[in-house]
């Protein structure tokens, strides 16, 4: 398979005026595979969101070297889609043309990626609501409008920061198996961040352990359990084997015996 992130001795410093400097990421390094899922956990405060931003070309990196699809990052691109704990939706616009922003941003075939557009929201079951606006749906419904922008214009790769970090805990479980399915149909690499162990295992391929700040990745384990995952997969020996693996590792890391 070939590399949709590669990620070498990646360190990033936030310098500030008077001189006390943060050391967000210590020497971080990883691949991800294309069409892998890859969850990144840790605890807050350790770096996740700053490599997320990093990655996306929001934000410089002190040293280090990054590259997606081959190509080294240096801004925003169009192959890379982002969904944040908040929406973020524009308010005065309908569900559809909250999904189009990307394609007016990119300049593409308006009529071309509304066929896409119609079908992801489908997909995310919000077929009923394309004419709403952002203020008539729920928070997991406006997430999923959000998760539809960033599928949109067809990224390789899908960066996701705690996206379901606001819901409660049964809207975020059932987001968790939409996206899957989205996944599933739309192929494109993951990276999800969250502090929540068991949506990282009940996710992913593979999970990566953050240690607290400076972050750099303690632990790398591979989440073989079957595909397409259901429910009741928590309940198995395999399940609790690996969440309880990593969270020994946070925990031990975090200065406990
Ligand atoms: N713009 C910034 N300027 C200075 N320090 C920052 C900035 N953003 C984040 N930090 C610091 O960097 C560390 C990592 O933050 P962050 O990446 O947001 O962690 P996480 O997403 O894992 O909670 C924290 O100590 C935070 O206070
Ligand atoms: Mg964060």
């Amino acid at each position: 398979m070939p590399e949709s992130i590669r990620i070498d001795r990646l360190c990033k410093v936030y310098r500030s005026r008077d001189g006390t400097d943060v050391e967000a990421l210590r020497d971080v390094f990883f691949t991800v595979k294309q069409g892998e899922f890859v969850s990144i956990v840790g605890q807050s405060g350790c770096g996740k969101s700053t490599l997320l931003k990093i990655l996306a070309g929001l934000l410089p990196r002190t040293s280090g070297a990054l590259s997606i699809e081959g190509q080294e990052v240096d801004g925003p691109r169009r192959d890379i889609g982002i969904v944040f704990q908040k929406p973020l939706l524009l308010e005065w616009r309908r569900v559809l043309d909250n999904v189009l922003l990307p394609v007016e941003i990119f300049q593409l075939d308006r009529q071309e990626y509304e066929a896409k557009a119609l079908r992801l929201l489908r997909t995310a079951g919000l077929g009923e609501f394309l004419r709403k606006y952002p203020f008539e749906l729920s928070g997991g419904m406006q997430q999923r409008v959000a998760l539809c922008r960033a599928l949109v214009a067809e990224p390789s790769l899908l960066l996701m920061d705690e996206p379901f970090g606001a819901l409660d805990s049964l809207t975020r479980q059932k987001m968790g198996f939409e996206l899957l399915r989205l996944w599933e149909e739309w192929k494109s690499t993951v990276l999800f961040v969250t502090h929540d162990i068991d949506e990282a295992v009940m996710l992913s391929d593979r999970v990566l352990v953050m240690s607290p700040r400076p972050g750099k990745i303690l632990d790398t384990l591979e989440i073989d359990l079957p595909r397409p995952r259901e429910i009741f997969v928590k309940d198995t020996a395999e399940f609790i084997r690996h969440s309880s693996r990593i969270r020994r590792r946070l925990w031990e890391e975090d200065g406990h015996e």
